[in-house]
């Protein structure tokens, strides 16, 4: 069997506005980042030293948004993390100044909407960075605060191991690690350590001493299985899905075994030990958040169909990569009446302390 890597290049949330693209459809993030706000005000007033930042850097602040997207959530973060900065400033009676703020994404990402919607108040200057965040992507010592929210769960791969036909962790007819045998689990583990160590490493070049790591993505309690959560219930149906419509005769085997989806939750546990492995930064704050209940007790039909419209705008482009855009719709469409009829099981999941929140500062 030919071995199929997935590289996130082609992974970029679906563009434009319409009514299908990420920038209409990303209100579970959203949720994110507003959960977050709160948090990230409290560290940046108690936490950070602004007016020996700034003075050190000719009076520009500068600020990284790892991960952005389309819009419009970075731009709601990107402004509170500016109001709370100038709280900052204002309370150690320094002069405001000049922000500078860097939106970085995958290159495949649609930086034209991006642009197009970017708020013309003028509060700061604006600039596009393509690239990995696995990889170096800003200049060495030059940003103050780097945020990123609902994007490192995003591995920069499938893990080698669960594609390869010969190998224990081979996933064959599972779309995920949810359920999945144990060399499986360890192999997306292998991978996300990988890939946390390059972000740390990478981070670690780019931000000033002084300087905080902010970041917002997806956790989980340690020793959990993944299969208790609501997204576990979907990767399972999801696998299922692919497995009928194989039995149809509308995709193969192989593009059925050969497909994984590249997302991994960690736990504090997980994320600390690589942060110290690391050595650049001191841990502010680490902990598991509840991202509040996004599916309402009880569940409706409605519910569901919303969870689904938002993971096809967020997770569509992998699909179409792997089997065709012909197929979109029918997958989530079959999906969604699967789901729709596992609205008790989803209900009873573990919905509680499933977002990791966790600010370093750089040594
Ligand atoms: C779910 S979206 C979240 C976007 C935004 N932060 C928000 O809260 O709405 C995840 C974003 O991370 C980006 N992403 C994933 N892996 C990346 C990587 N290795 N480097 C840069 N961006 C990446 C994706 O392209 C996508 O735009």
């Amino acid at each position: 069997m030919k071995k199929v890597e997935i590289v996130l290049s082609s992974l970029p949330m679906s563009g434009g506005d319409g009514p299908n693209s990420y920038s209409k459809n990303s209100h579970l993030q959203r949720r994110t980042t507003s959960l977050l706000k709160e948090a990230i005000d409290k560290l940046i007033i108690e936490k950070l030293d602004a007016k020996t930042l700034i003075s050190g850097s000719n009076n520009t602040f500068r600020i990284a948004d790892l991960g952005c997207a389309t819009g419009p959530n970075t731009f709601f973060l990107v402004d509170d993390i500016i109001r709370s900065v100038e709280t900052n400033l204002r309370r150690s009676k320094s002069t405001k100044p000049e922000f500078l703020v860097y939106f970085n994404d995958l290159p495949e990402n649609d930086f034209n909407t991006l642009f197009t919607s970017l708020p013309r108040d003028g509060s700061y200057f604006a600039v596009g960075v393509p690239g990995s965040f696995y990889g170096h992507v800003l200049p060495r010592s030059s940003v103050h605060i780097v945020v990123t929210v609902a994007a490192t769960h995003w591995l920069s791969s499938v893990p080698k191991d669960v594609v390869d036909k010969s190998s224990k962790a081979w996933n064959k007819g599972k779309v995920h690690y949810s359920n999945a045998a144990k060399e499986v689990v360890k192999a997306y583990e292998n991978q996300f350590g990988r890939d946390m160590g390059k972000f740390l490493e990478a981070r670690a070049k780019e931000l000033v001493s002084g300087g905080l790591l902010v970041v917002g993505m997806c956790g989980i309690p340690k020793g959990m299985p993944f299969s208790n959560l609501a997204d576990g219930i979907m990767y399972t149906s999801m696998a299922e899905v692919l497995i009928q419509m194989q039995s149809k005769g509308l995709i193969t085997e192989e593009q059925v075994d050969t497909f994984n989806i590249p997302i991994y939750s960690p736990s504090p546990e997980e994320v600390t030990f690589l942060v110290e492995k690391n050595g650049c930064f001191t841990i502010e704050s680490m902990e598991l958040m509840n991202p509040a209940a996004w599916l309402k007790r009880p569940m409706n039909v409605e519910d569901v169909r919303q969870w689904m419209v938002c993971i096809k705008a967020t997770m569509g482009s992998l699909f179409i990569n792997h089997f065709g855009d012909h197929v979109l719709d029918e997958i989530f469409d079959r999906l969604t009446v699967k789901l729709v009829g596992l609205t008790e099981k989803i209900e009873s999941s573990y919905r509680e302390k499933l977002m990791m929140f966790f600010a370093l500062k750089r040594k």
